[in-house]
């Protein structure tokens, strides 16, 4: 799948076949993919924590009041922003670095056939924090990112809107 059909056919799945995995070997291309987009002076303010582990996962699941679909996921990857590592003019845009490492992920993740489920951390800092305290980390959780082999397949959706474009001429 190209870059081109995959920015169309992902989707946020909510039903993953239970007891599927996932190979290393590609949780490691999302992760690079991830680690590919562009970030302010290529601060690349980021890390990332992944969870395979089923008690761990529970305790995400948890901690996130709408990431139920995670009880059936391969595995969780919580997207976590380094403000710090941001100085000068670069500082404060870590959470537009992180969206596109994201998206980067997702978009990986549809390519090699897998689904994923983007849910929400910053800014809910209840949720910050109780990820945090769970990781063990004073990085910022920016979204909690179930990742599995989907067990539905929402249809692809059109997005273009020509309302919410202005060409200027
Ligand atoms: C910042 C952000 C936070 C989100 N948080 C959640 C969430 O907590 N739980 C969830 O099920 N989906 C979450 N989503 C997924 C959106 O609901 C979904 O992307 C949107 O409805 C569009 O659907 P699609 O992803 O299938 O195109 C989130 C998406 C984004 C970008």
């Amino acid at each position: 799948m190209d870059c081109t059909q995959a920015i169309r056919a992902r989707r946020s799945i909510r039903r993953f076949k239970p007891g599927a995995s996932v190979p290393k070997e590609d949780v490691e291309t999302m992760l690079e993919a991830a680690m590919m987009a562009p970030s302010a002076c290529n601060a690349r303010p980021w890390e990332f924590f992944v969870a395979e582990n089923p008690e761990i996962k529970e305790k995400l699941r948890a901690a996130h009041p709408y990431a139920s679909m995670l009880e059936d996921a391969s595995l969780a990857i919580v997207a976590c922003a380094r403000p710090e590592d941001q100085t000068g003019v670069c500082e404060g845009y870590w959470p537009l670095d992180c969206g596109a490492a994201v998206e980067n992920l997702l978009l990986q993740a549809a390519a090699l056939g897998y689904g994923t489920c983007w849910c929400g951390c910053w800014p809910a800092m209840d949720r910050v924090e109780a990820i945090q305290a769970i990781l063990n980390t004073q990085s910022v959780p920016a979204a909690l990112i179930a990742v599995g082999v989907p067990d539905e397949s929402p249809e692809a959706r059109g997005g273009y809107d020509p309302g919410k474009v202005t060409w200027l001429t």
